[in-house]
């Protein structure tokens, strides 16, 4: 994976672990890093040797604080547009992607922090994990699907006081709401995030692929998630990865589905 100015990256084990590197402005995502975590997400999705990605922050204090403040300071109605719809172009790709994608949240998520956590198919936090939406502190609103994925995941009224009260809340209150599937010490986070990323990719691919198109297309207007998971299920048979897995059944083995 090629080298950015803003992300880290690194190959464990198959799995690629994004880190977001501004730890003096706590991570805040500037329209750079943005687009750094765009193009490492579609060359992790290109690139075999990966089979999921872990996003997390540097340092022990933030996940992502939010997007930069300061960039966007003097920004026009046109370029405020722009922005957002850059933005929901990446995070849409994220929430998109066909592998596996965990946020393991260790500090702050505020902001674009949290709506790039929420864009992940999955979330842990640390115990020190703070979660918020305080744009309205600003005089804006989320604009990188905030106001949309906060009411996915822990229904409208919560997510209403969250988003005009700008109140944060502790990683125990996330867990709590559903926010977050897990809890840990700072310690184990990415420990325990790799342990699930890992029981996710001993599964079939094709059919993780098509767990995310089918439970996206829960959300989307116009179309009968259940027609849709019809069709998702027959393309299922059609795969080698049906083929072993029901041979391994069979066989009374393992599956091992990164032949297939
Ligand atoms: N954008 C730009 N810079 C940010 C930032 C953001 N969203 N969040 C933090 N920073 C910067 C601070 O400006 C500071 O930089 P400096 O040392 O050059 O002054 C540095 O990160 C450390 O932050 P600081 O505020 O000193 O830390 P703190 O522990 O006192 O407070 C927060 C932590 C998260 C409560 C506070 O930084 C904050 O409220 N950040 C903004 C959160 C926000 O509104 N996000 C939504 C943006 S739309």
């Amino acid at each position: 994976m090629k080298t950015f100015e803003n992300i880290l990256t690194e190959l464990r084990d198959g799995i690629l672990l994004i880190t977001v590197n501004r730890p003096d402005k706590l991570n805040a995502l500037n329209k750079r890093t943005i687009e750094e975590i765009g193009e490492a997400v579609s060359l992790a999705v290109a690139d075999n040797a990966v089979r999921g990605i872990i996003l997390t922050g540097s340092g022990n204090k933030a996940f992502i604080a939010g997007a930069d403040i300061s960039e966007f300071s003097s920004y026009s109605v046109a370029q405020g547009n722009q922005l957002s719809a850059a933005g929901h172009a990446v995070f849409n790709s994220v929430e998109m992607c066909p592998k596996p994608v965990i946020a393991a949240i260790n500090g702050f998520a505020l902001g674009g922090g949290c709506e790039l956590a929420m864009s992940c198919h999955i979330r842990l936090a640390s115990d020190n994990a703070k979660f918020g939406q305080p744009e309205v502190k600003l005089g804006l609103i989320p604009g990188y699907g905030g106001t949309q994925r906060l009411i996915q995941l822990i229904g409208k009224g919560k997510a209403m006081e969250l988003l005009m009260s700008a109140e944060m809340i502790s990683a125990e209150e996330a867990l709590r709401l559903g926010l977050v599937n897990y809890v840990t010490s700072q310690d184990e986070l990415l420990l325990k995030s790799i342990e699930l990323m890992n029981k996710i990719t001993a599964q079939s691919p094709r059919a993780i692929e098509g767990i995310v198109r089918c439970v996206a297309a829960h959300f989307k207007d116009g179309v009968d998630g259940l027609a849709f998971e019809v069709e998702e299920f027959g393309k299922c048979f059609g795969t080698n990865d049906f083929k072993e897995g029901v041979s391994a059944f069979m066989e009374k083995r393992k599956a091992d589905f990164r032949k297939t």
